[in-house]
């Protein structure tokens, strides 16, 4: 059954775009802000959902990103780093071809463009610690070599991400990087496309 709103007070009378009139557009408007009120909670549920999932390794996805923040927070790195560490794997259920795109994208309007591409473009890096066992150039990163970002992603992918693996890791809580989370997506948006 499909769920229908009357339209009112906070309900757009157009049942088209074409039709909105600038009342339709203040509702929508304000229900798009109040709904951006939760957005780091709402990053999170969807983090938590790879939880479930552990790829063939002894840690589940989602212990693997906390653990990959963990690893990243300990060894000093600021905080929009230590986010996007988190962050960085969250959609290797849905997008399993093109997990970097989809994390960077979440992302994308809160951290800086040298933090979206190291998050876009992790795969490539981490492929130094895999590509190999599938017959593919381990060194294919090197094409990024100079890139402004080309260090931050190999100091992600190599000191981070690719030991990220280990149930006997003090891996800490995801209650520890909430308000890094809420911080970060509480910044005003860079609305580039
Ligand atoms: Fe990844
Ligand atoms: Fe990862």
């Amino acid at each position: 059954m499909v769920a229908v709103m009357k339209p009112g007070v906070d309900v757009v009378r157009a049942t088209q775009m074409e039709d909105h009139d600038q009342n339709d557009w203040t509702i929508v408007a304000a229900a798009f802000k109040a709904q951006n009120a939760d957005l780091a909670a709402r990053v999170l549920a969807e983090l938590k959902r790879v939880d479930r999932y552990t790829f063939g390794y002894q840690v589940t996805r989602y212990t693997h990103c906390l653990q990959t923040a963990t690893r990243a927070l300990r060894a000093g790195a600021d905080e929009e780093t230590v986010v996007c560490a988190l962050l960085h794997d969250i959609g290797d259920d849905v997008a399993p071809y093109t997990h970097g795109d989809y994390a960077a994208a979440i992302v994308k309007p809160f951290v800086s463009d040298e933090n979206h591409w190291m998050v876009q473009n992790h795969r490539t890096f981490q492929g130094y610690h895999f590509f190999h066992l599938m017959g593919q150039d381990r060194n294919a990163r090197e094409v990024h070599r100079g890139h402004p970002a080309f260090e931050r992603t190999c100091r992600l992918c190599d000191e981070w991400d690719q030991k990220a693996f280990d149930p006997h890791y003090d891996t800490m809580p995801v209650e520890a990087f909430a308000p890094m989370v809420e911080r970060l997506f509480g910044r005003a948006p860079n609305r580039r496309s």
